[in-house]
C-alpha cells in the first residue's frame, strides 16, 4: 500500500520494440488501473545491460519506450513512468537483497538458464542476479500486484521468497506481492507461427506488428500472415492462423467473432487479411500520431522524466531507509 492505495509495479526492457501483443495484452488494460492503484511503470535500463548494449541505441530506445507508454494512453500525472537508472535506491536495495538470496535458488531460474545458453561468451554475474534486482524493483514500492507475462511468474515467486525471508528476520518490512496475470486479456499470437505468442524476441520481423509500424508495413505483414488450409473465415481450434486474425480484427473493430465470420462469409483469405491490416493500422494511428507529437516536445518529456523520477525516488527512499535501519546501518548525520 502507498498513499492509502494498493500499489502496482511493472518493469519493461527497452531493448525490444513494443508490439501488438504487448499493447492489447497489457498496456491497453493498464490504463484502466490508474485510479485504483498507485502505479509504477519502470524502464528497466539496469536490467538491460546484463547483455551488451550499444550506448546510443540504449538511450534512444529507453526514451522511445517511455514516450510510447504515454502515447498509448498512460497519463504520466497518474502513472509514474520513469527510468530505473534515475532512482539509485534500486541498486542499493539490490545489494542488500543479494545477501538474502541463495545461489541455489538463482541457479534454478529458467530465464537465467535460457539466457546463459544463448550468451555463452558473456554469462556475467548480473545475468545471474537479475531476479534479485527485479525483487528490489518490486519491493521498493511495497507493490501489491505486479502485471507480468507467464514467463515472469518464477521471478515473482522468488521475489516473494526473498521478501518473506527478510520479513521473518526483521518484521513486516515488505508487502508480499502477487503476480497479476490477466486471463481474460487478449492473447495475440505470432503471425508466422500462430501457435506461439507474439514475442519481442522473435527474430522474424514478419511475425509481429510493432506499434510504430506504418500502414503499408502493417498491411504487408498481415498479407503474409500464415493461415491454415482451407479458405473459409472460420474461428476454430484447428485453424490457429485465421482464428488469431479474427480475434485481432475483433479487438480493432469491436466486432464479435460471429459478426466477423458473417461479414466475411464467402470471401477469401486475401480480402480478409487486408481488412484486418487496415483495421489494425487505423487503431494504431492515433497512438502513432501522439507519439510523433510527443517526440517533438522535448521539454514536456524531459519534465515527465524529471518529475516522475522524483516521485519514484520519494517512495523508494522511504522503503530503503526503513530497510537500512532494520539491518543496522548507522544513521546518517544531518
Ligand atoms: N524481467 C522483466 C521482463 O523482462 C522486466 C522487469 C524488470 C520487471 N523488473 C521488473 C517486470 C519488475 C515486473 C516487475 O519482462
Amino acid at each position: 500500500m502507498l498513499n492509502g492505495k494498493k500499489s502496482l509495479f511493472s518493469g519493461m526492457q527497452a531493448t525490444g520494440t513494443l508490439h501488438l501483443g504487448n499493447y492489447l495484452g497489457a498496456l491497453k488494460n493498464w490504463v484502466e488501473l490508474e485510479d485504483d492503484y498507485e502505479t509504477f511503470y519502470c524502464v528497466v535500463d539496469l536490467h538491460s545491460i546484463t547483455v551488451r548494449q550499444d550506448p546510443a541505441e540504449l538511450r534512444r530506445k529507453a526514451r522511445a519506450l517511455l514516450t510510447l507508454y504515454i502515447a498509448a494512453g498512460l497519463n504520466p500525472e497518474k502513472n509514474c513512468i520513469y527510468y530505473q537508472s534515475h532512482v539509485p535506491a534500486h541498486a542499493e536495495l539490490n545489494w542488500i537483497l543479494n545477501c538474502f538470496t541463495y545461489m541455489g535458488e538463482l541457479s534454478r531460474m529458467t530465464q537465467y538458464k535460457d539466457k546463459a545458453s544463448k550468451n555463452e561468451d558473456n554469462i556475467n554475474a548480473g545475468l545471474f542476479t537479475y531476479p534479485v534486482l527485479m525483487a528490489a524493483d518490486i519491493l521498493l514500492f511495497q507493490s501489491d500486484i505486479v502485471p507480468v507475462g507467464d514467463d515472469q511468474k518464477q521471478h515473482i515467486e522468488i521475489t516473494r521468497d526473498i521478501a518473506q525471508r527478510f520479513n521473518s528476520v526483521y518484521g513486516e518490512v515488505f508487502t508480499i506481492p502477487e503476480p497479476y496475470i490477466k486471463r481474460t486479456g487478449a492473447r495475440i499470437m505470432s503471425l508466422q507461427e500462430p501457435t506461439k505468442k507474439m514475442s519481442k524476441s522473435d527474430d522474424n520481423e514478419n511475425a509481429s506488428i510493432f506499434l510504430l509500424d506504418n500502414t503499408d508495413t502493417i498491411i504487408r505483414k498481415f498479407k503474409r500472415a500464415v493461415t491454415d488450409s482451407g479458405s473459409e473465415i472460420i474461428h476454430s481450434n484447428d485453424k490457429p492462423g485465421i482464428s488469431n486474425l479474427i480475434e485481432i480484427y475483433g479487438i480493432a473493430t469491436g466486432k464479435s467473432i460471429d459478426e466477423t465470420m458473417k461479414e466475411f462469409e464467402g470471401k477469401g483469405y486475401g480480402e480478409f487479411k487486408i481488412a484486418v491490416g487496415e483495421s489494425v493500422a487505423s487503431m494504431l494511428k492515433p497512438i502513432q500520431d501522439k507519439y510523433e507529437e510527443l517526440s517533438k516536445d522535448k521539454t514536456y518529456i524531459d519534465g515527465v522524466i524529471k518529475s516522475n523520477a522524483e516521485k519514484a525516488s520519494y517512495f523508494a527512499n522511504k522503503t530503503l531507509r526503513k530497510v537500512q535501519k532494520k539491518i543496522g546501518f548507522p544513521e546518517k548525520i544531518k
